[in-house]
């Protein structure tokens, strides 16, 4: 699979920091350039297949969630990272099929190896990111950071600490097991505080971009 270097992709559990952090991100006066998404969302099908996906009440089977993340991501890609790219501007990913590979694959349907799944995006034309960023949090910790009131919780919310564990054992064993992620995944300590986690993702990213871009 191709590896793009222009696409940086931000993963972890709810609850790690990323989306804050990509919100300091693109204020930066280096990255005005750049396009920043966030899945499920950015474009129209993305963001009516976001409230799908999020109302408890629609039942769903694993791969039909799968599948509509994948759709949702399909659309994005089309419509706003592979023009930005070949306008020769970076994009920044609040997730990605590395997402689908943690919480679909790996949590929710126990698979540990990534290689049939990898399948999709590659037929897909999805291209690998250049650089990942690893906001890697005790999910215990990363529960107490999220909403409790029971009147925010949509489906994703309603899961509990027992999904979340699954989810980060996911991206641990991807990250540190097999390639290319090893090769190109950077963890980032997500309990420090907010301004410490956002200094070692300047310090990861201007890093990257020194050597690969
Ligand atoms: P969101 O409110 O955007 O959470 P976050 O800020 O943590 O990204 O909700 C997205 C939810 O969807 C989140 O719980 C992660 C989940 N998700 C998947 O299960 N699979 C995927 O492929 C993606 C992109 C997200």
């Amino acid at each position: 699979m191709k590896i793009e270097p222009l696409l940086i992709d931000l993963e972890g559990d709810d609850g790690s920091g990323k989306t804050t952090v990509i919100a300091r991100l693109a204020k930066e006066p280096e990255f005005a350039d750049d396009v920043f998404t966030r899945e499920p969302g950015g474009t129209i099908l993305g963001e009516r297949l976001r409230a799908v996906l999020k109302d408890k009440t629609v039942r769903r089977s694993a791969w039909a969630e799968t599948f509509t993340f994948m759709a949702a991501r399909s659309e994005l890609i089309d419509e706003v990272v592979l023009p930005a790219l070949l306008a020769g501007r970076r994009a920044f990913l609040d997730r990605y099929f590395t997402s689908t590979l943690a919480y679909q694959w790996g949590a929710q349907m126990g698979h540990e190896d990534p290689t049939e799944f990898m399948r999709l995006p590659k037929i897909a034309g999805m291209p690998f990111p250049g650089l990942v960023l690893w906001y890697d949090l005790d999910p215990a910790i990363a529960m107490t950071r999220r909403p409790q009131q029971e009147s925010a919780h949509d489906h994703f919310d309603a899961r509990e600490l027992d999904f979340h564990q699954r989810v980060c054992d996911s991206y641990r064993r991807l990250f540190t097991t097999y390639e290319p992620w090893k090769t190109v995944v950077r963890r980032i300590d997500a309990a420090q505080p907010p301004d410490a986690v956002y200094a070692d993702t300047l310090v990861a990213i201007r890093d990257y971009l020194r050597t690969h871009a």
